[in-house]
């Protein structure tokens, strides 16, 4: 917070703490139809808005006179096996490169900057092995680290060859997503026919896939020079049906990607809602249980993932591990968070970690790489001020006890 009032007096004014600012600062950088991708949700949008009222509907109960100290507040945690200076993880976003030239890399940068694990999309702009290069993880905080998101191809080939190619190049956790093997019904884009996958953008992952080139491209690289404009919408439509393929996989079928990735590496699901699905997450014994709807992109009119993460979190705390297993998984929370207070929230309702989605996107497109760092410095700095007034010296002590339920609130 100092350093924002030292940087304003001095002229460096951030380029916003306010979220709806942001939104529409970046809404004036990009084009109408990128603006729409990432600000869109499925159908009618109710999921996206219940997602942002769940948490108004948790209140705050302040305690005092217990010798807090702001600057010694304590952010550390562990999770999947490391430590990291605070509970903040970047969720995977696709097609970056919409919002910044940059993409991946500023955000990966900023991410190493201040110590968040950064989660790679499937979709990504830029392939994977020269994010793992040069996105900054060499030179950052120590807590930077990369995580790998799979869209789970239909081609096992194809799966095998991207987690090989994840593992080489040194991504530590596989971050599985469930909910997006059919792509929701997102009507910003319907109406302007836009799918950013059609012009070859967010695939950068699979057309440099050996395996891909190889199968779908006769083994010639939908990249080269000479490749005409048919051939790269061909592949891109082929992209499209592997990442998101209309057939979901089975919980059995889990067990090909524990195979491939690993006995003793991290396996986080992303996606799990119901409590049926956790149950079966920790019955296969996952290392990390990741609550999201996706950012109501998916399923509209679906229950808020706070509110799934309140009835699910005490379930994965004290569920049996299964046998082998030394540590429960970490869970981590995503949708719908846009300040400190929300992140102080998610916390004490029970995860370890809470992931930010459209609001970096925003900050990439306002600002790139310092775009990116100043929202995730500020979200930290507005969760630090917030969860020390509220009389919490770290992360230790917080908890459901310090929140009421509220449904009257608004
Ligand atoms: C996403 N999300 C996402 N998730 C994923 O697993 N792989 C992906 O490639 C993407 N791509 C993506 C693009 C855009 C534009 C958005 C907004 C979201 C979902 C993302 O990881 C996260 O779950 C949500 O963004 C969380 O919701 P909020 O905080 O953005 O509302």
């Amino acid at each position: 917070m100092r350093e924002i009032y030292m940087g304003g007096l001095q002229g460096q004014l951030p380029q916003t703490t306010s979220y709806e600012v942001l939104e529409s600062l970046a809404k004036s950088k990009i084009p109408l139809e990128a603006y729409n991708y990432v600000a869109g949700s499925a159908s009618t949008g109710s999921t996206c808005q219940s997602n942002l009222d769940a948490f108004k509907r948790w209140q705050i109960v302040p305690n005092m006179l217990n010798g807090v100290t702001l600057t010694e507040f304590d952010s550390r945690v562990t999770i999947l096996g490391k430590e990291y200076p605070s509970p903040l993880v970047i969720a995977p976003i696709g097609v970056q490169a919409q919002l910044h030239p940059e993409a991946d890399l500023a955000t990966s940068r900023a991410a190493c900057e201040i110590g968040v694990p950064f989660t790679l999309s499937s979709a990504t702009s830029t392939p994977l092995e020269t994010v793992a290069e040069q996105g900054g993880f060499e030179e950052g905080e120590q807590g930077s680290d990369k995580w790998f998101q799979l869209y789970w191809p239909q081609d096992d080939e194809l799966t095998e060859s991207l987690l090989k190619r994840a593992k080489k190049a040194g991504y530590r956790v596989l971050v599985v997503t469930l909910d997006t093997w059919t792509l929701g019904w997102r009507p910003r884009d319907l109406d302007r026919a836009y799918n950013p996958f059609l012009k070859g953008e967010g695939v950068a992952n699979i057309f440099t896939d050996p395996v891909f080139v190889e199968k779908y491209c006769d083994g010639k690289s939908p990249l080269r020079k000479e490749a005409t404009p048919d051939e790269i919408l061909s592949a891109s439509a082929t992209a499209i049906s592997q990442l998101s393929p209309g057939i979901s996989r089975t919980w059995t079928e889990l067990n090909l990607l524990r195979r491939l990735w690993g006995e003793d590496s991290p396996i986080v699901l992303k996606g799990i809602q119901s409590t049926s699905d956790a149950v079966k997450a920790l019955e296969f014994g996952v290392e990390g249980i990741w609550i999201s709807n996706h950012g109501g992109r998916q399923v509209d009119g679906a229950v808020p993932s706070l509110v799934q993460l309140s009835n699910l979190s005490s379930l994965i705390r004290s569920h049996p591990l299964k046998p082998g297993k030394k540590v429960r998984p970490s869970i981590l929370f995503d949708s719908g968070v846009r300040s400190g207070s929300d992140v102080f929230k998610a916390l004490c309702l029970g995860a370890d970690a809470v992931a930010i989605g459209r609001p970096y996107a925003w900050g990439l497109a306002n600002n790139g790489q310092a775009g990116v760092l100043d929202v995730l410095k500020t979200i930290l700095a507005d969760f630090e001020i917030n969860a020390s007034l509220a009389g919490c010296s770290g992360l230790k002590d917080l908890g459901p006890h310090l929140l009421i339920r509220n449904d009257a609130a608004r």
